[in-house]
C-alpha cells in the first residue's frame, strides 16, 4: 500500500495551479531524479523500485514510498516509468494493466522507436493513454529550464500533462502522434553526439602528438562547433528540397579530409573516423554529387548500399 498515498492535487508557493499526483517507477540515477523534480516543484510523488532502500532521499523530501508498482500507480493519474530498457519497463507494465487504465502512462525508459510502438500498442490496447519519451539531459539537469524530453503518441494526453511534463524540462516537446517519434529523434541526436564527440578526440589526439594539450584545444573545437551549427542551417532547406548548391563542393572538402588522413598518419594517429567520413563523401562523388554540397551526402546515405567490392586478386 502507498504509505502517505496522495489523493488531490496540491498548488505550490505563488503559482496556483493544482499539481497533479504522479506516480514515479523506477529509482535508478534518472528515475530519482524526474520524482526529485517532480517533488521540487510541488507535486505530490509516489515512488516504488524494484529494488528496496532506493528513496531514502526521496521519502526525507516529501514523497510516498508503495510497497508494489500497481500500488503507486493506483495512487496517480499519471504514471511515470523510467527502468534500464524496453524489457525491463514491459515487465513492469504487464501486471498493471487493468490499474493503468485509464491513466496516463509516461515512459522515459530508452528504446527503439520499434519498442515504442509495441508498448504503445499494447497500452492502447488496454485503454492507456500512453507517451513515450526520450530525456536528452543526464540526471542532475532533469527539471532545468534548458533540459528537454521529447515525447510522443496522443497529443491529448501530452496536453493535458503539459505543465507537469514541462517541469521535468523546460525546453521539452511533443512531436507527433506516432509513438517511435521521440525515440527516433533521440537515436538521431545520440548519434549527432557521438559523431561530434569522436571528432573532439580525434582532434585532441592529433593535437596531443604534438604535445598539445586538449586544455588548449578545446576552447577552439567549441568555437568552431557554432561555425558548425551554422552549416547545419545553411544545408538543413538544401536537404529538404533534395538541390545542393554548394558552398564548397564534395570535390574540394574531400580533398581537405586527406589532409587529415595524411597528417594523422604521420603522427600514429588512427583514421577510423576520417576513413569513414571519406568513405561516404567518395561515395557521394561517385554518384555524380561530386560539384555539389555536403548536403547531397544525405542522399548516398539513403541509397541501397553498394555491394562490397570484390577482394583483390592474390
Ligand atoms: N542516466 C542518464 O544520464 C540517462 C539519460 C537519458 C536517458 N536515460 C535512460 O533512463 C533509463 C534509466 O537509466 P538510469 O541511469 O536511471 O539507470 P540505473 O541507474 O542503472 O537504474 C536502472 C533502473 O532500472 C531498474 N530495473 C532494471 N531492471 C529492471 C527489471 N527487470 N525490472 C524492474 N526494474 C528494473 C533498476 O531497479 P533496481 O534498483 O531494482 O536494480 C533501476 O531502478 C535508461 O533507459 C536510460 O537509457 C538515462
Amino acid at each position: 500500500m502507498a504509505t502517505g498515498e496522495p489523493t488531490r492535487p496540491a498548488t505550490t508557493g505563488t503559482d496556483p495551479r493544482p499539481r497533479t499526483p504522479v506516480a514515479v517507477l523506477g529509482l535508478g540515477l534518472m528515475g530519482a531524479a524526474l520524482a526529485g523534480a517532480l517533488l521540487g516543484s510541488g507535486h505530490p510523488v509516489t515512488v516504488w523500485n524494484r529494488t528496496p532502500g532506493r528513496d531514502a532521499d526521496l521519502l526525507e523530501r516529501g514523497a510516498a514510498r508503495a510497497d508494489s508498482a500497481a500500488h503507486a500507480a493506483a495512487s496517480a493519474p499519471l504514471v511515470v516509468l523510467c527502468v534500464l530498457d524496453h524489457a525491463a519497463a514491459r515487465g513492469v507494465l504487464e501486471p498493471l494493466a487493468d490499474v493503468l487504465a485509464g491513466r496516463t502512462l509516461v515512459n522515459l525508459t530508452s528504446g527503439t522507436p520499434e519498442e515504442a510502438a509495441e508498448t504503445a500498442a499494447w497500452a492502447e490496447a488496454r485503454g492507456i493513454a500512453y507517451l513515450d519519451g526520450a530525456i536528452m539531459a543526464t540526471p542532475q539537469h532533469v527539471g532545468a529550464a534548458g533540459t528537454a524530453v521529447l515525447y510522443s503518441g496522443p497529443g491529448a494526453a501530452f496536453d493535458e500533462h503539459r505543465d507537469t511534463l514541462l517541469r521535468l524540462g523546460g525546453a521539452s516537446a511533443h512531436l507527433g502522434e506516432a509513438p517511435g517519434l521521440a525515440s527516433l529523434y533521440d537515436t538521431a541526436l545520440l548519434g549527432l553526439m557521438w559523431a561530434s564527440l569522436a571528432g573532439w578526440a580525434h582532434g585532441a589526439a592529433l593535437l596531443r602528438a604534438e604535445g598539445v594539450a586538449a586544455t588548449r584545444f578545446t576552447p577552439f573545437a567549441l568555437h568552431w562547433l557554432g561555425a558548425v551549427g551554422g552549416f547545419f542551417e545553411f544545408l538543413t532547406p538544401q536537404v529538404d528540397s533534395g538541390s545542393y548548391p554548394p558552398d564548397a563542393t564534395l570535390d574540394v572538402q574531400v580533398a581537405a579530409l586527406r589532409h587529415l588522413v595524411h597528417a594523422s598518419r604521420a603522427r600514429g594517429v588512427d583514421t577510423t573516423l576520417p576513413d569513414a567520413v571519406g568513405l561516404l563523401m567518395e561515395r557521394a562523388i561517385a554518384a555524380g554529387h561530386g560539384g555539389a554540397s555536403f548536403g547531397a551526402v544525405t542522399e548516398v546515405l539513403t541509397a541501397p548500399a553498394p555491394a562490397p567490392a570484390p577482394a583483390p586478386a592474390p
